[in-house]
């Protein structure tokens, strides 16, 4: 069956309008071999449609880039979505994809759960879904197709690794989470609660969330020296922007970043690293932003019927002293 029949009938939904259809679509699809041959059958550019979360962080704007430059690159059409921060943009833009007939769909989620009504609407059209970056959590894994993206929980404890290694001494944290519900926030949160449960040297004094936001880290900061004063002595971010914003908050207080404040953090975006190579920042994991190219040559498998992994996930790395400087010129984001 040609391609553009293929797509026609996929979102058709009862038995009898698919007859209907085949038997239509087979009709103009034998006129248009009548009166426009040779070349007929010329190779329809594959639709997606990308709901993104938002614009909160440089990642997320590496990320939106990466899509949206492989996806020209590989003559792919991309319809882009925004989800400005809310599930519910997300929810209307998933259900305006699936009208629309897109050949596939990727999902970035803000938050992780509340997703199985829309992506049953979804399943329901024959639309695949890809879940990008954030894993959803839901009791029907047949509702995706596959998860592409790091593994948050591992950047966590990473994190709390280096820092068991490396603190010297130093034991009173206070964390800066990221959007609360996301599947971020949540694992990176859970992984380093975990990690210090085997070091009880180290005690977490506060813990709020500053929305994976540069601005938000900044004020969010500014009240917990407010707060805690000197007695901070360790700041763990979920995200760099927050850190790179909390950074700001600590000099304008009069104490060194880096120094007086250790600070870790993920994401390694290139300002982080560079804050690293500077001092202000100890250590940053990497949670890499680039997969379009991962995500439309798996969107080109699934729609040739190929078989794909349920779960890929990137493999990131740690900066610190010991080797930022030589990694610097070689970021890409
Ligand atoms: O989901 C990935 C997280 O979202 C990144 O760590 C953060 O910077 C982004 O906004």
């Amino acid at each position: 069956m040609s391609r553009w029949l293929w797509l026609t009938l996929y979102p058709m939904k009862t038995p009898l309008v698919r007859v209907f259809a085949a038997l239509t679509g087979a009709a103009i699809v034998l006129f248009a071999g009548v009166v426009s041959a040779p070349g007929a059958d010329a190779k329809k550019a594959i639709v997606v449609g990308f709901v993104q979360t938002g614009a909160e962080s440089a990642w997320r704007t590496a990320n939106t880039e990466s899509m949206k430059s492989e996806a020209t690159k590989r003559g792919i059409e991309l319809k882009f979505a925004d989800g400005q921060s809310k599930q519910e943009n997300q929810i209307r833009a998933i259900r305006s994809f699936v009208t629309q007939g897109v050949d596939a769909i990727v999902l970035a989620p803000i938050v992780e759960t509340g997703w199985e009504g829309v992506l049953r609407e979804a399943k329901r059209a024959h639309i695949p879904v890809v879940n990008m970056d954030r894993p959803i959590k839901t009791a029907d894994e047949s509702l995706y197709i596959t998860f592409i993206g790091s593994d948050f929980y591992k950047e966590g404890e990473m994190v709390a690794d280096w820092l068991a290694k490396n603190a010297g001494g130093r034991t009173k944290i206070v964390e800066l989470q990221g959007e609360p519900g996301s599947a971020a926030a949540n694992e990176r949160r859970r992984a380093f609660a975990d990690a210090m449960k085997k070091h009880p040297e180290f005690k977490v004094i506060d813990s709020q969330t500053g929305n994976f936001r540069r601005s938000d880290g900044k004020q969010v900061m500014e009240a917990l020296i407010k707060k805690h004063g000197k007695e901070i002595e360790i700041l763990y971010a979920h995200n760099d922007d927050m850190a790179l914003g909390a950074i700001q908050a600590i000099e304008e207080a009069g104490l060194k970043p880096g120094k007086d404040i250790l600070i870790v953090t993920i994401d390694a975006i290139k300002e982080a690293v560079q804050a690293v190579v500077d001092g202000k920042i100890n250590c940053t994991v990497e949670c890499n932003p680039l997969f379009g190219p991962k995500i439309y040559g798996t969107i080109e498998k699934i729609l040739n019927k190929e078989t794909v992994e349920k779960k890929m996930y990137n493999k990131d790395e740690l900066f610190d002293a010991t080797n930022a400087a030589a990694a610097l010129p070689t970021r890409q984001y």
